[in-house]
């Protein structure tokens, strides 16, 4: 049936949804939907990691292969470095960028290398917002507490402590860097509600939070001189003869040369994982999500954590093909739309945690209450019209222009029409072991943004990444500047890749991928 024709149950069933009861789950409920449903639980999709730091744990195909890749590396490269400074960040999104500028303001000579264009990353995508307590009816605590119960339990508490704490002053730093956030008609900044959150304490602006943080971010790096490669994707780390990092080899994507880079300190930022398109997922994530620090830092004996959960956002655009996998903010829900099956029901509550969503979502589908397109994808219904019904005629517009205008561009008005969603990768909830610090456990070596785990345990909530990219960003740019006024340089050898190597013939691996890969497997054929 046409897509348009298919729609029509959402406009019939607009009002009597209003006084549909939606389902309560207990603790127990939620846990069995979620076994049954979400992708992490698929187990035929899971496999051993055959050696390294988190030899024996399980982790999706994907990314067991990545982590077990061969270094694209020889032994014998040269290794006269073509810059020396005290820090190389290595990344070029929100925590590359707020790490790099805490790290300059130490008075540090800093090098910020990224694989594509300075801002290029997951936060210039980043629609919903960030989250801050900083209203009178909010607290760090409560923020910790829904962050807790949002993460199963599994946050790292001190991690998330100091993430929570550490809002207010974060979202000050931004605004007088000169970030636009939107603010109330008395000119009080505005908080929204995300999914799992007790009380509203999103900061937003509009629906491109992400890219008017980026811009300043970007201006920042851009006006204080910070040296910058871009282009320059990082494919090995650099040890000393005790694994300490000293450095990195970029590739040039220009020339394709090897460039050689001596750090006392390196900072990986290199963000998610999604075009590893793990169990066929579309992604929401930019071109460059491959994965790089986590592969770079395990064949520096770097440990990971929770590397088998990953985050599924549950509105991904499944409607028209062009936009397959698209982020459709959270946002929405939050303002009220409502998500419907094909027979016009609403099935969870909207603002309930990620993964309970997204479960319900596929539930939906699998049960043969989803809509099938013509190209054979499934979803449901995001009702956005509902929007300026209930709240007069605008209110999509003006809250979600980036939307209204990524759909207008395949005739699609979603202020008059709902649109067609399933479940898209969006986050890696797990990643390098940090401290506080964002020191990992290689010494001279810091994580921080989505490439480092522990904080947001087995579900992350709405807004939490934009301000962990600030919060780890400014606290590893300030400590490896620090570490770096202390240390001298530090020998330049490939000996942990020969170590890696060594362990990997010992394991009978040979013949995977080369990792970092960079780029999706998709994109040599284009
Ligand atoms: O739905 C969203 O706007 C996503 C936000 C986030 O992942 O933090």
């Amino acid at each position: 049936m046409d897509i348009h024709e298919l729609q029509k149950i959402v406009h019939k069933t607009r009002d009597s949804r209003r006084t549909q009861t939606l389902p309560k789950y207990s603790p127990a409920e939620r846990d069995t939907l979620i076994k049954k449903y979400h992708p992490d639980h698929r187990e035929s999709a899971y496999r051993p990691i055959k050696f390294g730091a988190n030899a024996g744990e399980l982790t999706v195909r994907e990314l067991a292969a990545l982590l077990e890749g061969e270094s694209p590396v020889p032994d014998d490269l040269d290794l006269t470095p073509a810059h020396t400074v005290d820090v190389l960040v290595i990344g070029g999104g929100g925590a590359g960028c707020a790490a790099a500028l805490h790290a300059y303001a130490q008075g540090a000579k800093v090098l910020l290398a990224t694989k594509l264009r300075l801002g290029d990353s997951n936060t210039v995508m980043a629609q919903g917002g960030i989250q801050v307590a900083i209203t009178n009816e909010d607290s760090p605590i409560q923020h910790f507490l829904d962050t807790l119960k949002g993460g199963h339990m599994k946050n790292d508490h001190e991690l998330l402590k100091v993430m929570v704490e550490e809002g207010p002053s974060v979202a000050k730093w931004l605004l007088d860097l000169g970030v636009l956030f939107d603010r109330d008609s008395d000119g009080n900044l505005h908080v929204k509600k995300g999914g799992g959150s007790s009380k509203p304490r999103l900061l937003t602006c509009s629906d491109y939070t992400g890219l008017e943080i980026m811009r300043v971010l970007k201006d920042e790096v851009l006006n204080q001189k910070i040296q910058l490669l871009e282009f320059s994707a990082a494919v090995e780390l650099l040890s000393d003869r005790g694994g300490a990092c000293t450095g990195a080899v970029l590739r040039d994507l220009d020339n394709k040369r090897l460039v050689v880079v001596a750090a006392k300190t390196v900072i990986l930022a290199t963000g998610g994982i999604g075009r590893l398109h793990i169990q066929g997922f579309p992604t929401s994530n930019h071109y460059g999500a491959t994965g790089d620090g986590l592969a770079m830092a395990y064949r520096m004996g770097a440990k990971l954590l929770q590397v088998d959960t990953f985050q599924y956002h549950p509105t991904g655009a499944a409607y028209p093909e062009q936009l397959i996998g698209a982020l459709v903010t959270e946002g929405i829900r939050s303002e009220g739309g409502h998500l419907v099956n094909a027979r016009g029901e609403r099935f969870v509550n909207e603002l309930d945690t990620r993964d309970v969503v997204s479960s319900s979502i596929i539930r939906e589908c699998e049960e043969g209450r989803g809509i099938r397109t013509m190209t054979g994808r499934t979803g449901v219904w995001l009702d956005t019209p509902l929007l300026d019904v209930e709240q007069g005629p605008g209110t999509v517009e003006k809250h979600f222009p980036a939307m209204v205008r990524q759909y207008k561009r395949y005739g699609i008005d979603i202020t008059k029409d709902p649109v067609l969603t399933y479940p898209t990768l969006h986050y890696q909830n797990g990643g390098v072991q940090i401290d506080v610090n964002g020191k990992s456990g290689v010494r001279n070596l810091f994580v921080a943004g989505e490439t480092s785990g522990g904080l947001h345990g087995r579900n992350r909530l709405m807004g939490n990444s934009l301000l962990d990219l600030m919060v780890f960003g400014r606290r590893s740019g300030t400590t490896a500047a620090a570490q770096a006024k202390s240390i001298p340089q530090g020998e330049l050898t490939l000996e942990h890749v020969k170590r890696f190597r060594a362990d990997a013939r010992a394991h009978g691996v040979s013949g995977g991928i080369t990792s970092p890969m960079l780029f999706p497997a998709y994109a040599k054929k284009e």
